[in-house]
């Protein structure tokens, strides 16, 4: 079986030649098989989002390699690599246009990936497709095809976004931290809603958190980032059956540093 991502050797550094280099992935080797829901947590500048900007492309890895679906998508640009990528992020203004309707929003994600032009025309096959999409995310905006994102709430906005990068299943779905400028409610709302569009689209996913609770709970595996480096990863009933302390416990014997400070840094 093909993986869907592997990363071999990567690294990447900023500001080179300057004093304030910062040599922020220190060979990274990863292998996302199909259907993996990953988690990655790590303290603050671990890498955590240079990590899936060198997957999706928006950084060029300075060595190493980055295989998508089998393919070298190493030296590809991102546009080349968007195809296969569905993106959330933590700012959710960043994954729709304000100024179109929650219709004409699913059509310009529905285009994703097919060569035609941008026309905001949505046919009425396309609006029952977009309604039964909208109704997994049971916030009733399937009644509500005609009104602007700008005036949806942050908490319905970001679960259009996760429906925006996924009506076309991509193979990889890579979400930055997507529920952090959310209150906790609403997070765990969306968290939930992430788990749902996973399963029932059959999606391969890496999904970062700065809340340790979220990345045990979620997903079918976790990573941790620390200087540069994987320095846990675990899954199946290894992963079910840990807790924050073991978490803790894990990431001080294979870092070798003290836990009260990143234990803070991850809260
Ligand atoms: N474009 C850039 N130019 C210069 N430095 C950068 C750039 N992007 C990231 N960095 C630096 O790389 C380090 C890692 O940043 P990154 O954003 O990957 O961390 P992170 O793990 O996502 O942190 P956070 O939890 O705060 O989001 C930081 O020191 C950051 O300042
Ligand atoms: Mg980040």
């Amino acid at each position: 079986m093909t993986a869907i991502l592997e990363l071999k050797k990567i690294h990447k550094s900023f500001e080179v030649g300057t004093v304030n280099e910062n040599h922020v992935l220190k060979g990274i080797d990863l292998t996302i098989e199909k259907e993996e829901f990953v988690t990655i947590i790590g303290g603050n500048g671990a890498g955590k989002s240079t990590l899936l900007n060198s997957v999706a492309g928006t950084y060029a890895v300075d060595e190493g390699a980055v295989f998508l679906d089998g393919k070298n998508a190493t030296h590809k640009r991102t546009n080349d690599r968007a195809k296969d990528i569905g993106r959330v992020f933590q700012d959710t203004k960043m994954g729709t246009a304000t100024r179109l309707t929650i219709e004409e929003n699913l059509a310009v994600a529905f285009k994703r990936g097919k060569k035609r032009g941008l026309s905001l025309g949505v046919k009425d096959k396309q609006r029952e497709v977009f309604k039964e999409q909208l109704k997994l995310l049971e916030l009733g905006l399937e009644s509500r095809l005609k009104m602007e994102v700008g005036l949806l709430s942050g908490g319905q906005r970001q679960a259009l976004t996760l429906l925006m990068a996924t009506i076309v299943p991509p193979k990889l779905l890579l979400l930055d931290e997507h529920t952090a400028a959310l209150d906790p409610k609403t997070s765990q709302m969306v968290l939930k809603l992430t788990d749902k569009i996973v399963q029932e689209k059959k999606l391969t996913a890496l999904m970062i958190t700065h809340n340790m609770e979220d990345a045990i709970k979620h997903g079918t595996r976790l990573i941790m980032l620390h200087n540069g480096k994987i320095v846990v990863d675990v899954s199946g009933e290894e992963k079910n059956k840990l807790s924050v302390p073991d978490l803790l416990a894990l990431f001080q014997k294979n870092s070798g540093d003290t836990v009260t400070e990143d234990a803070l840094l991850l809260s």
